[in-house]
């Protein structure tokens, strides 16, 4: 398994992964494991990697089987929804941390080939992204949907995020989750 900062000549594979689970593409009998909703272009990754190096991969005999993309909040604001998760940000409190897009970044959307679920590779890649992360801020704030159960467990149970919130958008539920980057 090899771990790494994604350029720009990854983003084919990883729109290939990535369109293989996002919702207006999955199987429907690969649904219940989970989606990622956001229909990213190679354009918007482009800027993900060039802007922030906030393209993580994790590749298997040559194939990308797992992303994970974090970046700045000023990054994610292009998207309404974050933009609103940023206007209660400074409500939040997290283990003495006042959040602010300063202290804190936007982790997320993650995404596994089904190949390679439930083997360890969640954890290996978000400890990498994690290390690279915590070189610029010292909390990780993410969202999940409620609908999403198996995300739920994965990252509350595998790799230690805390609720730190609940909310709404959208007519979706979401839990907001919290860690700090320094382990
Ligand atoms: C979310 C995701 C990254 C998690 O990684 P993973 O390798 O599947 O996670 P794991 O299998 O290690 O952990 C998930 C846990 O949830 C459990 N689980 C599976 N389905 C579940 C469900 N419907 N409800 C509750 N728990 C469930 C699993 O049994 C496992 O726990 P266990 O190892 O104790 O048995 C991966 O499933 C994925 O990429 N899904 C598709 C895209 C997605 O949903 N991304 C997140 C939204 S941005």
């Amino acid at each position: 398994m090899e771990l790494k900062i994604a350029a720009l000549s990854d983003i084919e594979d990883v729109l290939a992964l990535h369109y293989t689970y996002q919702v207006d593409s999955i199987a429907p009998e690969d649904k219940a494991d989970g989606f990622v909703t956001t229909p990213f272009t190679a354009a918007q990754l482009s800027a993900l990697i060039e802007q922030e190096q906030g393209l993580f991969i994790a590749r298997q005999q040559g194939q990308v089987v797992g992303y994970i993309m974090a970046a700045s909040w000023q990054f994610w604001s292009a998207w309404p929804m974050f933009a609103y998760m940023i206007q209660d940000l400074p409500k939040l409190q997290y283990r003495g941390h006042t959040l602010s897009i300063d202290n804190s970044y936007q982790y997320g959307p993650v995404c596994l080939d089904k190949r390679v679920r439930g083997s360890g590779v969640l954890e290996d890649l978000f400890a990498f992204a994690l290390q690279q992360m915590a070189r610029r801020y010292p909390v990780l704030v993410t969202f999940v949907n409620k609908n999403n159960p198996r995300s739920y467990a994965a990252h509350t149970r595998k790799v230690g995020l805390e609720v730190i919130a609940e909310f709404e958008y959208n007519n979706n539920h979401y839990y907001e989750m919290a860690c700090l980057t320094q382990r």
